[in-house]
């Protein structure tokens, strides 16, 4: 399939079909989707909650119950479930741990290039967290791009997904003590195959023609 074949075929499911798992094989390349997502100054400030047990997705689904009931069976039949969750805070001592870990992959070829890289980063970071007072939210932006490349990733892999703002973050903060390991829940995405009674699989598609969103300069 070629990538416009495959952002046609993926949509948003509503309804998966519980009889079908991923195979380990296709979930080891989602989890890698997630691991080398890019974001600025390589910050990484994601961590991912998954399940793919009974046990785990009813824990997830206590973020739907209350005020989005209409995504719980979106979470209990998916094959696999992700809390996708941002960092709270990003201070030296988490900007010395990426570093020394570029360092362990090989990408300091002096002790220099190393220094002005932390320097950078920074920099980056201060910017956000006294300029421009938004660190939170830009911590957020990254993480983002990480859902939006699993969805791809996904979908590039014949695997369905359901991304979902529609939890109560709060409830999933608590019930996975997030705020005590420093961070926060911002969506879920459930993965697995649709089923051939969703309603949703037979909708066309709609977006905005690319003259509206598209200047050509
Ligand atoms: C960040 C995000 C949050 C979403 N939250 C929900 C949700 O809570 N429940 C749901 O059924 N769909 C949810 N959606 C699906 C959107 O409604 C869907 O992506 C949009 O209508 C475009 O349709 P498509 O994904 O089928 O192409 C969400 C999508 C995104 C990207």
């Amino acid at each position: 399939m070629n990538l416009t074949d495959i952002l046609k075929d993926r949509y948003s499911v509503k309804q998966f079909d519980a009889t079908k798992k991923i195979s380990d094989a296709d979930f080891k390349q989602v989890k890698d989707v997630l691991r080398l997502s890019p974001s600025s100054i390589n910050l990484q400030p994601w961590h991912f909650l998954i399940a793919d047990t009974p046990e785990g997705k009813a824990r997830i689904a206590k973020g739907t119950e209350v005020s989005f009931p209409f995504n719980t069976p979106k979470i209990l039949d998916a094959s696999h479930v992700i809390v996708i969750a941002a960092r709270t805070h990003a201070d030296e001592a988490y900007l010395t741990s990426i570093l020394e870990q570029e360092d362990k992959d090989g990408r300091f070829a002096a002790q220099e290039f190393k220094d002005q890289v932390q320097g950078g980063r920074k920099m980056f970071v201060d910017l956000h967290k006294y300029d421009l007072k938004d660190l939170s939210h830009w911590m957020e932006k990254q993480v983002y791009l990480n859902m939006g490349a699993l969805l791809l990733g996904a979908a590039a892999l014949g695997i369905d997904a359901c991304p979902m703002e529609g939890v109560d973050v709060k409830a999933l903060d608590k019930e996975f003590d997030l705020h005590e390991k420093g961070y926060t829940a911002l969506a879920v995405v459930s993965l697995g195959y649709r089923k051939d009674t969703d309603f949703n699989a037979k909708l066309p598609k709609s977006r905005f023609s690319e003259e509206t969103i598209i200047t050509k300069l």
